[in-house]
């Protein structure tokens, strides 16, 4: 076994976030397992296409023969492991590859991964992690007046989405409690910030107002999220992955408890501040409700006490700060979303949202 860390899904949103910022802040190699499906971008990783200590490998989670190859090629001391069908919307059109990725491919890579760890020696079984990224969506869904989900909340996953992440998460419980596998787990809330694909709500609605498009707010706007900055939960993963205790979950979220409508209401605000010339200005006059979504949760909370408690990580982006960074972010990488959009996006939005939006 050697330094390396192995990541899954790290061509995606979060995943390609943690590997920029592991590349600067740590010295051990990775090697990033991705299949680039639609969510998959490899021009998120260009600026360290070519770094001595990042190894791009295409491929799928579920292909089991591939993985050990991997693993016994790189030796990997560490797995984070994000690859999954991450967006509840395409859940609801299409539940089957959530299935398949999220539950049997994980199954996969576990199975892969007990085989590997089973043959490491006494001293490097104990040091080896296996890291999961998980969702706060596995509790369900709160009232306005209840607490944040904490670590010991029932899971209770309403979408098929969620239900695919708990299950995920369960398997991963077990192969700890089994066979001694040492697993991490998080339980992240909704994040956002560069590099977000524009099927979920922050960087749609960027996109949308940019083009001067409708704004699509479900239902009446009130649904509840907390919002955390990219970079705070790379930060938070690369804590539990040094210090965390093996076969503990550790919730992490940023303490940002925003309703839908006033994300979108904020992010108008700096459009209309800093792109005085777009043609949707003032561009709060876009935002059109529309049909709920099916089983819509209506608030998620989430405490992540235990993680500041246990290894003093607390998140540092406020949202007003994080959220003008992001539209920032999104201004400047026109060409980028330009590429995500062509292609297959459309298809999604037409499917979605019942008509062209670009
Ligand atoms: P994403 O959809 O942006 O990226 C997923 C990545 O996984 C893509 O690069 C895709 O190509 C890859 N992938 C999908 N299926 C694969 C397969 N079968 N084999 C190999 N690679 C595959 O997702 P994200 O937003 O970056 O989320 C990453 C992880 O974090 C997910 O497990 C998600 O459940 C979890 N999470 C996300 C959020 C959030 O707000 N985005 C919050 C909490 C937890
Ligand atoms: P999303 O970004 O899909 O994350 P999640 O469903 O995992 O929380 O959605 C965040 C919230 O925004 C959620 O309450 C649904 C809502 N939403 C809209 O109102 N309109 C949209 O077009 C989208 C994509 C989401």
């Amino acid at each position: 076994m050697n330094d390396t860390i192995l990541i899954t899904g790290g061509a995606g949103f979060i995943g390609s976030n943690f590997i920029l910022q592991w590349l600067r802040s740590e010295a051990a190699s990775v090697v990033n397992l991705d299949k680039l499906t639609y969510a998959g971008n490899p021009r998120n990783l260009s600026s360290v296409e070519r770094h001595p200590r990042y190894v791009f490998v295409r491929g799928d989670i579920c292909d089991a023969a591939l993985i050990s190859d991997v693993l016994d090629q790189h030796r990997p001391r560490a797995i984070v492991h994000f690859a999954a069908e991450s967006h509840v919307d395409r859940s609801i059109k299409g539940p089957a590859e959530f299935i398949r990725t999220n539950i049997e491919g994980t199954f996969g890579l576990l199975e892969c991964v007990r085989a590997y760890w089973g043959n490491l020696s006494p001293a490097d079984r104990e040091r080896f992690r296996f890291l999961h990224i998980s969702t706060d969506e596995v509790y369900g869904t709160l009232t306005p007046t209840e607490p944040p989900f904490s670590e010991t909340t029932a899971y209770a996953p309403n979408s098929p989405y969620s239900a695919s992440k708990a299950a995920s998460d369960h398997l991963v419980r077990a192969y700890h409690h089994t066979y001694g596998l040492p697993t991490l787990t998080t339980n992240c809330s909704n994040n956002y910030g560069p590099f977000q694909f524009p099927e979920k709500l922050i960087p749609l609605m960027i996109h949308n107002a940019l083009q001067g498009n409708p704004l699509p707010v479900y239902g009446d706007g009130q649904n509840v999220r907390d919002w955390l900055y990219v970079e705070d939960h790379c930060d938070a993963i690369r804590e539990v992955l040094a210090k965390g205790r093996p076969g503990e979950t550790y919730n992490v979220g940023g303490n940002s408890e925003r309703k839908n409508i006033d994300v979108v209401r904020t992010i108008c605000e700096i459009l209309d501040e800093v792109v005085a010339s777009s043609p949707g200005v003032p561009h709060g006059q876009l935002i059109t409700y529309v049909k709920d979504r099916p089983g819509h949760d209506r608030r998620y909370a989430i405490s992540a006490e235990k993680l500041r408690a246990e290894l003093g990580w607390v998140p540092k982006t406020r949202f007003e700060d994080g959220i003008r960074r992001t539209v920032l972010w999104y201004l400047e990488n026109e060409a980028w979303v330009r590429d995500v959009v062509s292609g297959e996006y459309q298809h999604w939005v037409d499917l979605q949202y019942g008509g062209a939006r670009d």
